[in-house]
């Protein structure tokens, strides 16, 4: 009974240490959807725009510069313009925010579709996070993706 009882508070404890990215991705779901099918002209799809997104050359960074900054300015997603403003999520902890990057890009199986995905570290976040960019500052890192 008591060795059933540690082992219960021992994993419980484990769970506790370990951001929950799909808990996590409520804070997101209210723009980009639970789905992450977004809200076309508004806000823009998640759910395999990230793949295209971990296609480009220094995708994987920008994915951590927006989490932490925000973006601001317009953009083109799957031929769909958006010309809004993503919140910063640097209040986060880096964990959380690993967390919530491999939810996203697994949650819609995106992580199939780029070759060798790994998964999002506590490390690559803080590595990033001292950079303190502003909103417009990540859109000029997402214009040298190549992307739209
Ligand atoms: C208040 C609404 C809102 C919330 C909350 C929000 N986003 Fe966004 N997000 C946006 C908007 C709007 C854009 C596009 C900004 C623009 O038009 O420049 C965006 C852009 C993005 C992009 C970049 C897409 C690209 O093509 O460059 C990613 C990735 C992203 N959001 C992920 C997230 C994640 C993960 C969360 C939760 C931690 C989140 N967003 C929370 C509104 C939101």
């Amino acid at each position: 009974m008591k060795r059933t009882l540690m082992a219960f508070l021992l994993l419980g404890g484990l769970a506790l240490a370990q951001a929950d990215g799909a808990k996590l991705y409520a804070q997101c779901a209210g723009c980009h959807q639970a789905n992450g099918q977004g809200i076309p002209g508004a806000f823009p799809p998640l759910a395999g725009h990230v793949a295209e997104i971990l296609g480009k050359q220094g995708g994987r960074e920008y994915l951590i510069k927006v989490i932490l900054w925000g973006l601001q300015g317009q953009i083109e997603v799957k031929g769909m313009k958006y010309n809004g403003a993503m919140p910063a999520f640097n209040g986060l902890k880096d964990e959380e925010i690993a967390a919530i990057l491999n939810h996203i890009a697994t949650a819609w199986g995106d992580d199939k579709k780029v070759q060798g995905f790994k998964p999002f570290t506590t490390a690559e976040v803080k590595a990033l996070r001292d950079k303190k960019l502003t909103p417009q500052q990540v859109l000029e890192e997402r214009k040298k993706l190549g992307l739209k």
